[in-house]
């Protein structure tokens, strides 16, 4: 019994880690971004895998806080809703190493 419960412990923590990935996090974005964040999101968004992180970063930030963003922050700020700082970071690291 208590194999099985480390067992399933382990398992639990290789997803939560999986899940904090930045190339996991940005599936979600890819639809509407590109797989290489090198499109305009819905014709409407900037390419963003030419910005910095600290950029990607306070964009994020002001989406999920409602300060920042164009005409289709709405878009955004759902997206950017159920994710922590921490993901954000992760985020704004990984999508500047993607390929231009
Ligand atoms: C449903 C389509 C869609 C998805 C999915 C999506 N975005 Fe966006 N994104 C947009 C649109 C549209 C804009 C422009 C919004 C505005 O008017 O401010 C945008 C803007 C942005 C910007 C700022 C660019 C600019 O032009 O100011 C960043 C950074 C960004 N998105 C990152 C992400 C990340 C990271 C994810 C995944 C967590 C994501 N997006 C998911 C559609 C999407």
């Amino acid at each position: 019994m208590k194999k099985i419960l480390l067992a399933a412990l382990a398992v639990f923590a290789l997803n939560a880690m999986a899940a904090d990935d930045g190339a996991t996090l940005f599936k979600k974005c890819a639809g509407c971004h590109g797989a290489n964040a090198q499109k305009k999101a819905l014709g409407r968004s900037e390419v963003i895998n030419t910005w910095k992180s600290d950029k990607i970063m306070s964009a994020l930030l002001g989406y999920k806080a409602g300060t920042f963003g164009g005409a289709m922050k709405g878009i955004m700020k759902g997206q950017t809703a159920s994710l922590t700082k921490e993901q954000i970071k992760t985020l704004a690291n990984y999508i500047p190493t993607l390929k231009k």
